[in-house]
């Protein structure tokens, strides 16, 4: 009889094939009111004679069964982790997805580039705030109030003394205001001016050079921007120096290289020029010296100017500002 119930056990594990079937069978078998339950229950009517073999028998097919579950539930459990497992494997020479990468904008590019190229001949990189003084912006740099050269600067107003910087040449002021010299500094930044076509933006970005010691000469800034311009447009480019007028240099000139895209022999770009403007410079004027404190009669200097859309846009032959500020990715992704 108990043999019977190992035999009926162990045809019903060979049909159980889930773990909730196992779960079952050991309910019916070993449950409070399973099988083996009972059938121990019946020890205590069995003769006093009988009652320790049938005990005995009965332990075994409880221990039989019990571990007949245990292994059927492990080796299920296993099978079960390897099915998923084989479901889940990556097939690892499937090609990967894109992800498209950001870029430099071109005018950091070329921002960069040019601080490298001073920063290579001895100038630090400097800052100063956007929103500026009308002090550092205009007075100190020697436009007096009511000048004329204040309207060559389309200038946004913040308030009566308070304005958006026309230029990076306030951080000029800002900085020798700092330190005594020997000063040589380049400052990157962003300018601000009311104005828009296809050559202007009201927000655009400037570099600004100084350079102030003893004994420094108009030839030394021939020297340095010969230097700059032809690491950044090439060797043999033509420079040439036209005099001009700014409040903070005297003597000031324009500096102008000779046309990239058409080599002097006139296009449209350089309108049949042959030669493009690139940057404004000079010998800083005493006056501004005055405003920082430095004597005039043992230090002289050397301040230049320029603006970054307008060289990247000759470097690249682009020939709407705009489009380096409408973030249109078929254009940035072409530099
Ligand atoms: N600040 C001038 C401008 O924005 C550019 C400039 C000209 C800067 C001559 C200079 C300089 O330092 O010497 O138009």
């Amino acid at each position: 009889m108990i043999e019977d119930l190992k035999q009926t056990f162990l045809n019903e594990l060979g049909s159980a094939t889930s773990a909730a079937d196992l779960f079952q069978l050991r309910v019916n078998y070993l449950g409070k009111k399973g099988t083996v339950t009972a059938a121990l229950k019946t020890l205590s009517s069995a003769s006093p004679e009988d009652r320790p073999l049938l005990g005995k028998k009965i332990n075994e097919v409880k221990q039989f069964i019990e571990a007949e579950l245990d292994s059927r539930e492990a080796s299920l459990k296993s099978e079960t982790l390897k099915k998923q497992l084989l479901a889940d494997s990556i097939d690892i020479t499937l090609p990967g997805k894109y992800t498209a990468f950001g870029r430099e904008h071109p005018i950091n590019k070329v921002l960069l580039e040019i601080v490298d190229i001073f920063v290579r001949m001895g100038f630090s990189v400097e800052q100063g705030p956007e929103v500026e003084q009308d002090y550092y912006n205009f007075e100190a740099l020697n436009f007096p109030k009511e000048h004329p050269a204040r309207d060559m600067q389309d200038t946004f107003f913040v308030s009566d003394d308070i304005v958006l910087r026309t230029h990076t040449s306030p951080v000029q002021v800002r900085e020798m205001e700092k330190r005594k010299p020997p000063v040589r500094f380049i400052a990157p930044g962003k300018v601000y001016r009311c104005d828009a076509d296809i050559t202007h933006t009201p927000m655009f970005n400037q570099v600004e050079g100084l350079m102030v010691d003893k004994n420094i000469t108009f030839s030394n800034l021939k020297g340095i921007l010969e230097a700059f311009l032809h690491r950044m447009f090439g060797p043999g480019t033509p420079i040439r120096f036209r005099p001009s007028f700014f409040p903070f240099t005297e003597p000031s000139a324009e500096v102008d290289i000779g046309c990239i895209l058409c080599g002097g022999s006139g296009c449209r770009v350089c309108k049949e020029s042959g030669w493009l403007e690139i940057l404004g410079a000079g010998m800083v004027n005493p006056a501004v010296f005055e405003f920082v404190g430095y004597d005039t009669e043992v230090y002289s200097g050397f301040a230049f100017g320029m603006g970054i859309e307008r060289i990247a846009m000759l470097k690249y032959s682009i020939d709407d500002i705009r489009l380096f500020y409408e973030n249109d990715i078929r254009f940035l992704g072409q530099f």
